[in-house]
């Protein structure tokens, strides 16, 4: 018991392998190239870093600032870092507003950064407030922003800020990125766990490199350096169908058979219901099926996975969703 688990207690890989400079970032290729111009003119504006979870926002931020001061490690007096806590949603910024205009008594032109994580989780009437602090601030201090979506993000602080968009990791830099953690760890992992890795975490790559370092802690007690899972329990223990199964439930859908695929679903254990839709969407986008049978079943894939957003009994919104898409299917 205390080997197996040995691994999961030492340091997480998504920090061990966190990128410390620009050159390290992997894909966002475009973003890279304007941020490194950036810092070869040593002039910054204030950005704002907008994308899914795990594409490489807040790396992108301390690599930029650690080329920009030529550091390994960002000294702490030139970076202050906050979420969207309670404190900062209430509006209370004092933190905030002294390590913007404290002048310091060492250095005063020192370069500080504040990078504001989840800013899209912040109510509009303290993005107003940041908008002030924004204006006020002297030049040697720059604000970070970062969040999932721009769009709930207020206008005067878009118009102050250059904007900067991460996208899902493509399946090459994925490749690079967890096939160089692999060797680094001395790990052999096949094709197929890749693959599977890549499909459930579709270019979040914090989500992939823990996925990995989870099955090689599952699996310590064997050939350490031979990985010999079969892909089924990488979906598996991610909540997600093996292709087979899903193979299977598509083909039963087809034939119209709702009492089969009911029993096929309520024998599946401790998956994903989100995750389920979004397989079974994967499976229509690559069909053959056609307008408007396809349109017809991606609207209801959208209704039933906004149900389950708004809580609603994952058991029944699937029974629903299956009875629902079978008899689409049996109209076409
Ligand atoms: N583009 C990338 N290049 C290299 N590594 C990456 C990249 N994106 C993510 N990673 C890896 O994933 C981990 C998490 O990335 P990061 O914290 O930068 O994501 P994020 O976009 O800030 O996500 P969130 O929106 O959840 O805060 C990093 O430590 C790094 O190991
Ligand atoms: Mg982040």
């Amino acid at each position: 018991m205390e080997k197996k688990y040995k691994d999961l207690r030492s340091i997480p890989w998504v920090e061990k392998y966190r990128p410390k400079h620009l050159n390290d970032i992997i894909s966002q290729t475009l973003t890279i190239q304007s941020l490194k111009n950036f810092v070869e003119k040593k002039t910054l504006p204030h950005l704002i870093f907008a994308g899914p979870a795990g594409t490489g926002k807040t790396s992108t931020a301390r690599s930029l600032i650690n080329d920009f001061l030529r550091t390994e490690r960002i000294p702490q007096d030139c970076i202050l870092e906050k979420n969207a806590s309670d404190e900062v949603r209430m509006g209370k910024l004092d933190q905030i507003k002294n390590f913007v205009f404290h002048k310091g008594i060492t250095n005063v032109n020192l370069h500080k950064f504040v990078v504001l994580d989840e800013a899209d989780n912040i109510p509009k009437a303290v993005q107003s407030a940041f908008r002030r602090i924004i204006e006020m601030a002297p030049p040697n201090v720059k604000f970070i922003f970062m969040c999932n979506f721009v769009e709930k993000i207020i206008d005067p602080i878009l118009s102050r800020c250059a904007i900067f968009r991460f996208y899902p990791l493509p399946r090459a830099g994925f490749d690079i990125n967890i096939k160089s953690i692999a060797k680094n760890e001395k790990i052999k992992v096949s094709k197929s766990i890749f693959d599977a890795i890549y499909y459930i975490t579709s270019g979040d790559m914090r989500q992939a490199i823990n996925l990995l370092q989870m099955i090689v802690a599952l699996h310590e007690d064997e050939k350490l350096n031979n990985i010999p899972v079969n892909p089924d329990v990488v979906y598996e223990i991610s909540g997600y169908l093996p292709p087979k199964k899903l193979n299977n439930l598509y083909k039963q859908c087809k034939s119209l058979n709702y009492t089969e695929t009911l029993k096929i679903i309520n024998n599946l254990q401790g998956f994903s219901s989100r995750g389920l839709f979004r397989q079974i969407m994967s499976k229509i986008l690559s069909s053959d099926l056609k307008y408007p049978v396809r349109e017809r079943i991606l609207t209801i894939i959208a209704e039933y996975d906004y149900r389950l957003t708004l809580e609603a009994d994952p058991q029944i919104q699937i029974n629903g969703f299956f009875a629902n898409l079978i008899s689409i299917l049996g109209e076409a």
